[in-house]
């Protein structure tokens, strides 16, 4: 819908900016402007603008600007046209009639409104009747409260022609009924008939939450099992979500919102607390449908079956989705077990378990990555070239600039992870370990990810160089911390000011530093949750596994907090003393070659620091990290 530009001028000129933010915020003048803090951000200092005289407001710490339309709509969550309609209703003024044609469809659109809704209430009353017991009881017996049932408007519509004949007493027209497609023709000369019969009715609700057309389902079997009204001038599928309009408010609130596959999803994570949850209508996501979830959440969740098929639904949604994809904008990807949808979490399992599939979710790059490694080989240059290429195409078709700059670079990260030469695939009879393991929750085919500097060599014990056994211990270090987070305070000092030489395994103790330092009282769960988030599930999975705890029983989960800490303290002086040893031997070789008084007490300093640690014959990786007890 287009507006006048003279209407939207008017009702600016009536509505200042800083009436309209003033309801959201304290606003102190400042000369001919206003300042405030911005209602967008958690800033400490106000620096939010307002210019009545130009109409405008601008944030200096987001950069957002806008007039009173933008700001309501993003305060509020309502589209363009919505915000146009509110604040010309406060404003006094009238929507403006479009031309007669419009104005035509306008009552016609009202005229079809209309019968939805009566047909909405027919069904809701007709579930209450004696004809609908049997699908109360249907919708009962799935663990739907009546609250769920009212706040859905589920109904029932029964065999027969119950709602022509209705409609027809009260002088309902036809053409409305037919146009709604509450009613089908009747083909080769019969008669019209009821659409629906003998189905639990589920309504589809507009944006603004009326009823535009139904779903209705068989109860037990039969083909289909749900029949969806098609599109008709007030039901367009591909621009609406089940249960948005009910779905706004949480979403917004919480800026989160989880997607669903099908009616019974959305309407059982409401019941279980989920009241943030939508579904698409049986299709495949559309442009529109995502502009509408990014409206309301940065990372909609979307959740699919762990099964062959929604895995299948989770990559083409990806790859809907990558072409759109703006800073900060993405989606997440909730992956259910293999055969479970969440109506089945929430009722089987309950609200806690869902809790965790969703926190489990995996960023959208891991979605598509995955998928490039399960449709590659790798085993030849060749093969690991033909990666590199689809992986680059890939990110090709991200149109924002930023984002695709970063997807690139991830993938070099990734593909250089992949084929560095210290880390050949490590199979150690099995698939790669780990609480947090991404392969274990998508299920998506893919190799083995190479452990971290480890040769699984004869030796068993990975006792290589000293670089390894550098990288064996750093590891350790972030496993038990991972484990144990509340040994943060003892070992954040040291911890956080150590560099270790895998690029990625830094940016995991960066991320656990940090996320450790400011969460106090987290569990390991939440911080591998916000850790897979973050994009390491993989990193985890490599990490969190046998491979590290055959060396340091101590960081494993059920390791008393004791025990951890004394094997961190130890490892740590074992990284410590090598590095000393490393730095002798180099301060050795530069007194040999540069012999001075400078040399020498750089050589003598160092061996000073050395020695008291010397005398102990523990400095082997497998005595004192393994056996390490208390
Ligand atoms: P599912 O077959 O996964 O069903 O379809 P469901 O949602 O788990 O339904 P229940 O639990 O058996 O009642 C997912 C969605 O696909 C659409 C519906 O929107 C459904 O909710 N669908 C499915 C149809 O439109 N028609 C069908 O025949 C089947
Ligand atoms: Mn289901």
């Amino acid at each position: 819908m287009a507006f006048p530009p003279q209407f939207l001028d008017d009702i600016r000129t009536r509505i200042s900016v800083s009436s309209v933010v003033g309801r959201r915020a304290r606003l102190i003048r400042r000369g001919k402007e206003f300042v405030c803090l911005s209602p967008f951000s958690n800033e400490k200092s106000p620096s939010f603008t307002i210019n009545d005289d130009k109409g405008f407001y601008h944030c200096f710490s987001t950069g957002e600007h806008g007039d009173i339309f933008t700001f309501v709509m993003k305060t509020q969550n309502l589209s363009f046209p919505e915000a146009v309609e509110r604040l010309a209703e406060e404003a006094g003024l009238e929507m403006p009639k479009q031309t007669r044609e419009e104005a035509e469809q306008a009552v016609q659109g009202n005229r079809d409104r209309e019968a939805v809704e009566a047909a909405c209430v027919m069904y809701e009353e007709a579930l209450r009747g004696p004809d609908g017991r049997r699908a109360l009881e249907y919708l009962q017996g799935r663990g739907l409260t009546d609250d769920t049932i009212k706040r859905f408007r589920l109904g029932y519509a029964p065999n027969g022609n119950v709602l022509k004949t209705k409609f027809k007493a009260r002088g309902v027209q036809e053409d409305v009924l037919l146009e709604t497609r509450l009613l089908s023709p009747g083909k080769d000369g019969r008669d019209t008939f009821d659409f629906f019969r003998d189905r639990v009715m589920f309504p589809i609700f507009d944006l603004r939450g009326r009823p535009v057309a139904f779903g209705g389902r068989v109860m037990g079997e039969g083909e289909p099992k749900y029949l969806n009204s098609p599109d008709t001038p007030l039901f367009h599928k591909g621009q609406l979500l089940y249960g948005f309009a009910l779905a706004r408010e949480a979403a917004a609130k919480k800026h989160e919102i989880i997607v669903a596959e099908g009616y019974m999803d959305v309407i059982a994570l409401a019941q279980a607390g989920f009241t943030n949850a939508v579904a698409p209508l049986g299709t495949a996501m559309t442009e529109n449908q995502l502009e509408l979830l990014w409206r309301l959440s940065p990372e909609p969740t979307l959740c699919f079956d762990g099964d062959r098929a929604g895995r299948a639904a989770a990559l083409r949604a990806a790859e809907r989705a990558l072409p759109l994809l703006k800073p900060g904008t993405s989606l997440r990807f909730a992956m259910m077990p293999a055969g479970k949808d969440p109506d089945d979490i929430c009722r089987r399992d309950g609200p806690d378990a869902m809790a965790k599939v969703l926190a489990e979710a995996a960023p959208l790059s891991d979605v598509v990555w995955r998928q490039l490694l399960s449709e590659h080989q790798t085993d030849t240059p060749e093969r690991r070239a033909g990666l590199e290429r689809s992986a680059f195409a890939k990110a090709q078709v991200i149109a924002d600039e930023g984002v695709r700059a970063q997807y690139v670079r991830l993938f070099k990260d990734r593909l250089y992870e992949l084929f560095r030469p210290e880390r050949k695939p490590f199979t150690p009879g099995g698939k790669p370990g780990g609480r947090f393991a991404p392969g274990h929750r998508i299920g998506i085919a893919r190799p083995v990810p190479p452990a971290f500097g480890l040769h699984g060599g004869k030796s068993g014990r990975g006792m290589g160089d000293a670089g390894t056994a550098r990288r064996l211990r750093e590891r350790i270090l972030l496993a038990t911390l991972i484990n144990h987070p509340e040994l943060m305070d003892y070992v954040e000092e040291r911890l956080g000011t150590m560099e270790f030489a895998d690029s990625r395994l830094d940016s995991l103790r960066q991320s656990a530093v940090i996320h450790i330092a400011q969460n106090p009282g987290l569990d390991f769960e939440a911080l591998g949750a916000h850790l897979a988030r973050l994009g390491f599930a993989e990193e985890l999975g490599n990490l969190l596994n046998s491979e590290t705890y055959v060396h340091a029983a101590f960081a494993l989960p059920a390791a008393a907090l004791e025990t951890a800490t004394a094997g961190w303290d130890h490892t740590f002086t074992l990284c410590q003393r090598a590095d000393l040893e490393a730095d002798l031997k180099r301060a050795e070789i530069e007194l040999a070659e540069n012999p001075s008084e400078h040399t020498l007490a750089a050589y003598k300093a160092l061996l000073d620091l050395v020695r008291p640690a010397g005398d102990e014959d523990g400095s082997e990786l497998g005595s004192g990290e393994t056996q390490h007890k208390r």
